[in-house]
């Protein structure tokens, strides 16, 4: 199941290689986030103009919606270097050191999944980010010194799926912080004609269309959409994406209408029939469905709550009026609750 899943916020290798080739390099090939791209050419045009390093900038929001892509834009619009790395595989302050030392004056260090920075590395970005200095420590116990190193000035642009797991001394380095939202479906369409462009598949406007409604707002699930189309199409219908074409293939996929699965239908079924619509606890949600709780919380709420589908109570989730007409399933008003859209 999880291989056929079009929403999986993990890439396959394969993935990763179409990512890459889809990927806007440049701010003007960058389709929508207009505010996004509208603050950050000034704030590059800006740091170009006084010949400085660019303020470091946090990107956060759901996943596959261009938060690696706009870091990327924005170092190639400065005309700098870029080194990416991860939270998670920073291991120690000595590989932080590292990679800081080798960075030169106005280059970009990327850093995914910021909010996963262990305490030790966190303490060592401090000072390389507010005063461009590495303290090191050198030796042990009482004849220990600390030693600062100059560092040039260069930029961090984190990235987050979970701003909420941040600490705030961190998050308060960031000059810069930007929220990367679903986009529209005008947006949608204009991603879906420029892959298919790329990838040289043909498709008309009414296949453009459904593929970009069906993509829960998202570039990365319409990329996936589209390959996976463009197979359905090779084989069955004379390689044409059409309406119909993409409708077909969709329906094969599980994906409907509104761009939900397998795993989207099966969240909000299980809070409806199994927790009476709740609220109920995300973690006792992912244990009856036995997924993690991490890939609900990334993947499957984000958009469900976009939609109206689902609410976040303090105690717990609840599913609304509309996922039940979704699922077809009636709805009963709950006495002593507020009625939920
Ligand atoms: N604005 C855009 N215009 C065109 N394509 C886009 C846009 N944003 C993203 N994409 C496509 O979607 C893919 C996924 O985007 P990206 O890797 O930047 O997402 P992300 O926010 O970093 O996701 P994650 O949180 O999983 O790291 C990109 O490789 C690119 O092909
Ligand atoms: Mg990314």
């Amino acid at each position: 199941m999880t291989e056929e899943r079009m929403i999986s916020p993990k890439l396959k290798e394969e993935e990763v290689a179409l990512d890459v080739s889809l990927r806007p390099r440049r701010l003007a090939d960058f389709i929508g986030q207009d505010r996004i791209k509208e603050n950050l050419k000034i704030v590059v045009e800006a740091a170009k103009q006084r010949g400085e390093a660019l303020d470091h900038v946090l990107l956060y929001g759901p996943p596959g919606l261009g938060k690696t892509t706009l870091a990327h834009c924005a170092a190639n619009e400065m005309g700098v270097n870029i080194k990416v790395t991860a939270g998670p595989a920073i291991e120690r302050a000595g590989d932080l050191a590292a990679i800081l030392t080798n960075l030169r004056q106005g280059d970009v260090l990327f850093i995914d999944e910021v909010h996963r920075l262990g305490r030790a590395i966190e303490e060592t970005l401090y000072p390389a980010m507010e005063d461009f200095a590495l303290d090191i420590i050198i030796g042990k116990g009482p004849s220990a010194r600390s030693l600062r190193l100059r560092l040039p000035r260069f930029t961090v642009i984190g990235a987050t799926t979970r701003l909420a797991l941040m600490t705030s001394p961190l998050r308060s380095r960031f000059g810069v912080v930007y929220r990367v939202d679903f986009y529209d479906q005008a947006a949608m369409e204009a991603v879906v004609r420029r892959s298919a462009g790329i990838l040289g598949v043909g498709i008309d406007e009414g296949g453009v269309t459904e593929i970009a409604r069906r993509a829960r707002g998202t570039p990365r699930v319409a990329n996936r959409i589209l390959k996976r189309v463009r197979d359905y199409a090779q084989v069955r219908a004379a390689g044409r994406i059409t309406e119909a074409v993409a409708r077909e293939a969709l329906a094969l996929l599980e994906v409907d209408e509104l761009g939900l699965d397998e795993i989207d239908r099966r969240v909000l079924s299980t809070i409806i029939e199994k927790f009476d619509g709740g609220p109920v606890g995300l973690e006792t949600i992912a244990a009856a469905l036995s997924e993690e709780s991490d890939t609900i919380m990334d993947v499957v709420e984000p958009y469900l709550l976009q939609l109206g589908f689902l609410n976040r109570t303090p105690r717990g989730r609840v599913a609304t009026r509309r996922a039940y007409e979704h699922l077809g399933i009636a709805y009963e008003e709950k006495p002593g609750q507020p009625a939920l859209f």
